[in-house]
């Protein structure tokens, strides 16, 4: 049970009696007691009363003999509350027994739909979808593991009139000798290829516009060369998410392609609506409150001016299927910041037709981009954009030399685990350890730092309470007795009992960098813990208490270390 709540519950009856209406205690951890609540400065005001005086009133009625050993008034008129041991001592110990760490299974599951990923068929991944990526399997991870019905949606762009060029590019080059350079995943060298003959050949954009035309009507043969682009992209793609050790599978494929026979009648239920507005040729609509730099309204163009279909049709239509076929409550996009107003176009012209009400709501997971050393978009030495399995593999190749250089005694294979483990986690949770919306550099020495908040640092931290176990040669006895009597031991039951009062809220915002700080802070608090407080020069039952909570915070960075996609290898 979280404590901020637990107090929460006996303050509130309080207040309310004392201000005569609900007021919100707002209780959070303080430097000078255990925790401390605010609201009486707040109600000073309304209630014409001095903030000591509410405070000293709210104290009287409050029932906290049983958790507190000290409730005091202090300063302007806050409540200083200092948890007792026993009560403290209880709660990490109903903690230690419970296999989900007090977080518990959601009582209101939700279908979520989380669209994440999404690469371009015969494109490199570049580092955008890299953030797509981590960021999409932390989500599903967590919405997973606390009860929810998780759909992934890999939203492939397989579709579209690129696909003609490439398709006549295939053509010439031979279907063999093209699966042969797309299987190197040298994706982008034939992507250009084609773009260059679009460019320069007048015969080639002709055939490439044949090509779309057969693709879109159906033509077999067309389609057998289109499907070879598309099986070809994504066992590359299947590659590298098997590298970065991620949950998404084929299974999870649901490319542009698949909404095809919906962009239709999709249009027509738009139009059916009256919401269709043509403009320059083309079908359009106008959602209330969007406007261009010059104040014009802003148009979602559904249907193009040659009667095709784009990027914004496909969108209304996969969210469509999403409400309507999958039964999803809660729509989320994890895409790049930039993109922030189609998404914002597409819910405000799906919630007009009526495919997004209440309950489902949409959520733009959006992101910043990834910055060179320089400050400046990520570019490879020669100014292209970086192949993310270089990056990924540059990480891992790292990490495994320091593995080496750390502990020359270990086999080569411990070596490759732990260098693969530590490498692709310092790449996550470079990602994830940050604030989602802003921008950051990639920067290999501060990443792959022990110190710091990074991942070594926290799987070194679990490795090194792994060690200690085997050093024991026995785990901790989960119902061993919980004595707190060093500060030290008080500060890291607290931040145990904290666990699920951050998983709750990125339940709800998805900044997973508040999980990130957690952990770290709990990896800080128990070196600091481990440092003043002997575990295993201690006897009888404090040895005990001290080994069980060691062991829940190991489970407990096992588990939050799990959510973001990083494993803890047992040695490091
Ligand atoms: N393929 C797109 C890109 O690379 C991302 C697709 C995001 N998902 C969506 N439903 N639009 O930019």
């Amino acid at each position: 049970m979280d404590l901020e709540k637990l107090l929460t519950d006996r303050l509130a009856p309080a207040f309310a009696a004392v201000a005569g209406g609900p007021v919100d205690p707002v209780v959070r951890r303080s430097p000078r007691a255990d925790f401390q609540s605010d609201a009486a400065l707040a109600l000073a005001r309304r209630l014409g009363r001095p903030p000591r005086d509410i405070a000293a009133a709210v104290l009287d009625r409050a029932a906290l003999d049983d958790l507190c050993t000290t409730a005091q008034v202090s300063g302007p008129g806050f409540l200083n509350l200092t948890i007792a041991d026993r009560t403290l001592a209880a709660l990490v110990g109903e903690l230690a027994g419970d296999e989900r760490l007090g977080v518990p299974v959601t009582p209101a599951p939700e279908t979520v739909v989380v669209d994440y990923s999404a690469p371009n068929v015969a494109k490199e991944m570049h580092v955008g979808h890299l953030r797509s990526t981590v960021i999409g399997d932390a989500t599903v991870r967590l919405l997973d593991w606390l009860g929810h019905r998780v759909v992934r949606v890999n939203h492939l762009g397989d579709w579209g009139t690129p696909f003609g060029m490439l398709i006549a590019h295939l053509v010439d080059l031979g279907e063999a000798e093209a699966a042969r350079e797309l299987s190197m995943g040298d994706l982008d060298s034939f992507y250009r290829a084609a773009r260059e003959k679009f460019d320069a050949d007048e015969a080639f954009r002709e055939r490439s516009r044949q090509a779309v035309v057969a693709l879109q009507g159906g033509d077999p043969r067309t389609r057998e060369l289109w499907r070879l682009l598309v099986e070809q992209s994504e066992r590359y793609f299947l590659a590298v998410y098997a590298l970065l050790d991620v949950t998404l599978t084929s299974a999870d494929f649901h490319g542009e392609s698949a909404y095809n026979d919906q962009l239709a009648p999709t249009v027509d239920d738009l139009d059916r609506l009256g919401l269709l507005r043509p403009s320059d040729g083309a079908a359009c609509v106008f959602p209330p409150g969007f406007t261009g730099r010059d104040g014009e309204p802003l148009p979602l163009i559904v249907r193009k001016s040659d009667g095709g279909y784009g990027y914004p049709a496909t969108d209304l239509a996969a969210l469509r299927h999403r409400t309507a076929e999958l039964g999803a409550t809660r729509l989320l996009y994890v895409v790049g910041l930039p993109q922030r107003q189609h998404f914002a176009m597409v819910y405000a012209v799906a919630e007009l037709a009526g495919w997004l009400r209440p309950p489902a709501r949409a959520e733009h997971v959006g992101f910043g981009s990834i910055l060179g050393p320089d400050g400046r978009m990520l570019r490879s030495r020669a100014g292209g954009s970086v192949k993310l399995v270089a990056l990924l593999e540059e990480a891992v190749a790292r990490a495994t030399e320091a593995a080496r250089t750390r502990n020359p005694a270990l086999d080569e294979a411990t070596t490759a685990e732990i260098g693969r483990a530590v490498g692709i986690g310092a790449v996550k949770y470079a990602d994830l350890g940050t604030e989602r919306t802003r921008d950051y550099v990639l920067d290999w020495e501060r990443m792959l730092s022990l110190d710091g908040n990074t991942a070594p640092y926290l799987q070194y931290a679990y490795s090194r309470i792994r060690s200690m176990f085997r050093r024991t040669g026995t785990g901790a006895r989960p119902e061993a007795k919980i004595l707190l009597a060093e500060p030290a031991e008080r500060a890291l039951a607290f931040e145990l009992l904290g666990f699920a009062a951050v998983v709750a809220g990125v339940e709800r915002t998805l900044e997973f960098h508040h999980l990130a700080g957690y952990l770290h802070r709990l990896a800080a608090t128990f070196s600091a813990f481990y440092e003043r407080c002997p575990v295993l020069r201690a006897e009888g039952e404090l040895r005990e208490s001290r080994l069980a909570l060691a062991d829940l915070t190991a489970r407990t960075l096992r588990q939050g270390l799990h959510l973001l996609g990083i494993r803890t290898p047992e040695r490091m």
